[in-house]
């Protein structure tokens, strides 16, 4: 918790509870129930995540609007993190595990589909700072962090085939319109190593890569 408030703004924790507010309205319609909070926590992480993920590759090409967002990139990341854990806690309360994890449940794939997200959110949300980039060297350390938009398309399958009802995907518009904004994610990132950017050798050149094109902007 401390460590959540060290990397964030009022405006960042500002934004996050206004996507909370808005998604309750417009997803849980003003529910409260185990059952929702389940959803709601699993969308939330997929939101925030998103958001942590989309900084890099949108601050790549509009570094006005956002890069002043990427201090918060690591705040948005944790919140992420701990709601995708809170919907791992809660759904194997709802959701009988050994049920989930038998491979003859048609939702298997997609519950280790999810697992398998979670862990590399750890290790990543873990490793993000600067003494494992030292630790690990820094090209060991990239890698480890880029595996955030694989592990958000493992997100994506999983939250298909989980919402999948005899073959139908059956989500709510709001809940669609989160899984349109995780592949957008993964599109923008895909955009961005296809324009190209400049090899960076270390952490610190790293961090200071994505503020770079403000401060130039800002010289003009
Ligand atoms: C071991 C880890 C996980 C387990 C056991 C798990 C379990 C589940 C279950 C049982 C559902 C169906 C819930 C329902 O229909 O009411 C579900 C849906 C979902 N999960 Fe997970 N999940 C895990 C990891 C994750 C992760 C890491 C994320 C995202 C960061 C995630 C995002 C979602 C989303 C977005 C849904 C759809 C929610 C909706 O109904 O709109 N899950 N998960």
């Amino acid at each position: 918790m401390k460590e959540l408030q060290a990397v964030s703004s009022s405006r960042a924790r500002m934004a996050a509870l206004a996507i909370f507010l808005l998604l309750w309205v417009s997803y849980a319609y003003f529910e409260v129930s185990f059952s929702m909070a389940n959803k709601m926590s699993a969308l939330l992480a997929v939101v925030f995540i998103g958001i942590s993920l989309a900084l890099g590759p949108l601050t790549r090409f509009f570094p006005n609007a956002f890069g002043k967002w990427i201090p918060h990139r690591k705040f948005f990341g944790i919140l992420g993190l701990a709601l995708a854990l809170v919907h791992e806690f809660l759904s194997t309360m709802l959701f009988p595990l050994a049920g989930l994890a038998d491979p003859s449940n048609p939702k298997a794939a997609a519950f280790y589909a999810g697992l398998l997200a979670l862990l590399v959110f750890l290790v990543m949300g873990f490793s993000s700072g600067e003494e494992y980039a030292r630790k690990w060297g820094y090209e060991k350390w990239k890698l480890v962090q880029k595996l955030g938009y694989l592990a958000l398309l493992l997100v994506i399958v999983h939250f298909v085939v989980m919402e999948l009802k005899a073959g139908v995907f059956k989500v709510r518009p709001a809940g669609q319109a989160v899984l349109a904004f995780a592949i957008l994610v993964i599109l923008l990132r895909l955009a961005a190593w296809a324009a190209g950017s400049p090899e960076k050798r270390g952490f610190r050149e790293h961090v200071a890569a994505v503020q770079t094109p403000l401060r130039r902007k800002g010289r003009k």
